[in-house]
């Protein structure tokens, strides 16, 4: 999940706190695919939430895992998220589908955003493969309210697998492409991107095959006219060690040893410090580098941010100099 124009978050050193909530309906969207709407118990107000955001879902079986909003409001009464049943789950989306009930129990964390809409855009082109449309969803209902220009180009192997598809089918922004009713044919991006409108923004949230013809297609347009979110990681995380983190905050420096990553030792060195998916897709470790050269292996920056070593994921960067200085 990436931006160019959204600020850094920076670890603060101190855990944010989480929201109780209850499941309040759980409806079909699409094969293997539903809406989870969730609310404070006493019905109070949740955080706001812009278009991109998504929140971590803490499971009763332990396990985190972060879901994009299906709608955004300033002031929701309720999140609701899409989620689909993965095959290869390993615990989250399936644990879901098969213990979640209404009026469950949960924990959830406020939203976060690394998947804006750029405020002054002439033009919005949205792109989603299958459950990626969660995102895009809360963006074309907040495009659409504020008369915005978009188009959307949504695509998935079969009808039957896309969530929204009968809202959005005769929306004039949406164009809906099936697979299986172009011959096997994918959504062809080089020509999406091509035809645009100039300066447009262009947005792609779905699976990784997709994300990589995306940002192949848009390889030679300007970077923060470029956005997209991974639903998982991309890199293996950098293990290496054996370089020193400076906390410039205090002075006090940090031997990150090999096996390990910069989060754990500095939390193992006493820092509280923010974390959720552990494996660079979430953006909640960013971390404001003020010396050294991260070896990034996140899936948050876009590679133009990777370039300016501005910020990192110390989840599962690490360094490709003796010394990285952080602002902790
Ligand atoms: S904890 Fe999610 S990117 Fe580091």
């Amino acid at each position: 999940m990436t931006v160019a124009v959204s600020p850094p978050t920076i670890v603060s050193g101190s855990a944010a706190p989480l929201i109780d909530v209850r499941i309040t309906a759980i409806r079909p969207a699409a094969d293997d695919t539903r809406l989870y709407d969730m609310a404070r118990p006493d019905g109070a107000p949740l955080p706001a939430a812009e278009p991109g955001a998504h929140i971590d879902l803490n499971l009763p079986n332990g396990m985190t895992r972060q879901y994009s909003l299906v709608i955004a409001h300033p002031l929701p009464d309720r999140y609701t998220l899409g989620i689909k049943r993965d095959p290869a789950s390993r615990g989250g989306s399936r644990y879901i589908f098969d213990e979640l009930k209404i009026g469950q129990a949960l924990t959830v964390s406020a939203p976060r955003n690394h998947f804006p809409l750029a405020a002054d855009a002439a033009h919005h082109v949205l792109i989603a493969g299958g459950i990626g449309i969660t995102p895009i969803y809360a963006m074309t209902q907040k495009l659409g309210a504020d008369r915005a220009s978009f188009d959307l180009h949504y695509a998935g192997r079969s009808r039957r697998q896309l969530a929204f598809v009968d809202d959005l089918a005769g929306a004039a922004f949406a164009h809906i492409h099936c697979d299986d009713e172009h011959g096997g044919a994918l959504l062809d991006l080089d020509r999406i991107v091509s035809q645009a409108l100039p300066e447009s923004h262009f947005y792609c949230c779905g699976p990784t095959p997709m994300l990589e013809a995306f940002r192949a297609a848009t390889a030679a347009v300007a970077p923060e006219r470029v956005h997209f979110e991974y639903f998982s990681p991309q890199a293996e995380a950098s293990k290496a060690g054996g370089f020193v983190v400076e906390l410039a905050r205090s002075g006090r420096e940090v031997f990150i040893p090999p096996g390990q990553s910069i989060l754990e030792t500095l939390r193992e060195a006493g820092l509280t410090l923010d974390s959720s998916c552990q494996e660079g897709i979430c953006g909640v470790c960013e971390t404001k580098v003020i010396s050294g050269v991260p070896d990034h292996r996140d899936s948050v920056l876009s590679d133009h941010e990777h370039a300016a070593n501005k910020t990192m994921m110390i989840c599962c960067s690490g360094c490709k100099t003796e010394r990285l200085v952080l602002d902790l």
